[in-house]
């Protein structure tokens, strides 16, 4: 398992900074894309995640980043949830003023900051819980993704992980296959005049692992009690892994 190939980036860093540049183009009008593209379905995504650590959340002691936070949406949910302030971050400045934007206008509290989630700038084992949502498949190396949240866990605490997945039922999976090819480069596209971050988009979900296998990645990098829930007939996934 490496990590996501943008087209024509060849090297790690050369994907990392294309990811970069792409998300910074296409900040302003994210949530918009998000919302319209999913039918609103990332609402109820990003809800089930929250419920799914809500324990954690409940837990006033509890360290929490949203990692790969992009606008805040998931950061928000778990802010709401934990009612108290949260950590996020993301290496993107253009999503992190959008975040901040909602964070202040909205009347929530947590910081944010800017960081490469293969690298962060967290003392070892000193995290509960962190999440992160449609990030991980942007990772220019997933397998480096995992050890660093590993690495900044504390023993116990729990990774969970929200991203694009492939949907077992064939039939759905072409009519999926055909919507993200040939509907979302389109109007993605046409609506945030960037073409080449919705092509990205498709290509970078055909080539990312199944449940299953990001399962097994998560078990071989060292997580235990890995499970996983699809949601949208497999559209998407939700990995949990304990440290
Ligand atoms: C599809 S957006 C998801 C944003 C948000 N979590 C959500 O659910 O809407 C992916 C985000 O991951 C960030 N990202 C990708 N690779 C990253 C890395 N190596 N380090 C930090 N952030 C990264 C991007 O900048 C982008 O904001």
């Amino acid at each position: 398992m490496t990590g996501t190939t943008p087209r024509g980036a060849a090297s790690e860093q050369a994907a990392a900074q294309w990811v970069r540049g792409m998300f910074g183009r296409i900040a302003p009008r994210y949530d918009l894309l998000n919302h319209l593209l999913s039918f609103n379905l990332d609402k109820r995504w990003r809800a089930r995640t929250v419920e799914r650590v809500a324990e954690i959340l409940d837990r006033p002691d509890a360290q929490v980043l949203d990692l790969c936070c992009g606008t805040g949406d998931v950061l928000l949910a778990l802010e709401r949830r934990a009612n108290r302030p949260l950590l996020a971050s993301d290496f993107c400045h253009p999503m992190l003023v959008e975040a901040r934007r909602k964070i202040g206008g909205r009347g929530f509290r947590s910081p944010v900051f800017e960081a490469d989630a293969l690298s962060l700038l967290l003392a070892d084992a000193s995290l509960d819980l962190i999440t992160v949502a449609f990030g991980f498949r942007n990772l220019a190396n997933y397998q480096h993704g995992l050890e660093e949240m590993l690495r900044v866990l504390k023993p116990g605490g729990v990774a969970a992980i929200l991203e694009f997945s492939q949907p077992p039922n064939p039939a759905f999976r072409a009519f999926y296959g055909f919507f993200s090819t040939s509907v979302l480069p389109r109007v993605g596209g046409l609506i945030s005049g960037s073409p080449d971050a919705y092509s990205y988009l498709p290509e970078s979900i055909r080539k990312f692992p199944g449940a299953e296998q990001l399962a097994q990645e998560m078990r071989q990098a060292g997580f235990s009690q890995v499970e996983f829930e699809r949601m949208t007939a497999g559209a998407v996934a939700l990995h949990l892994g304990y440290k």
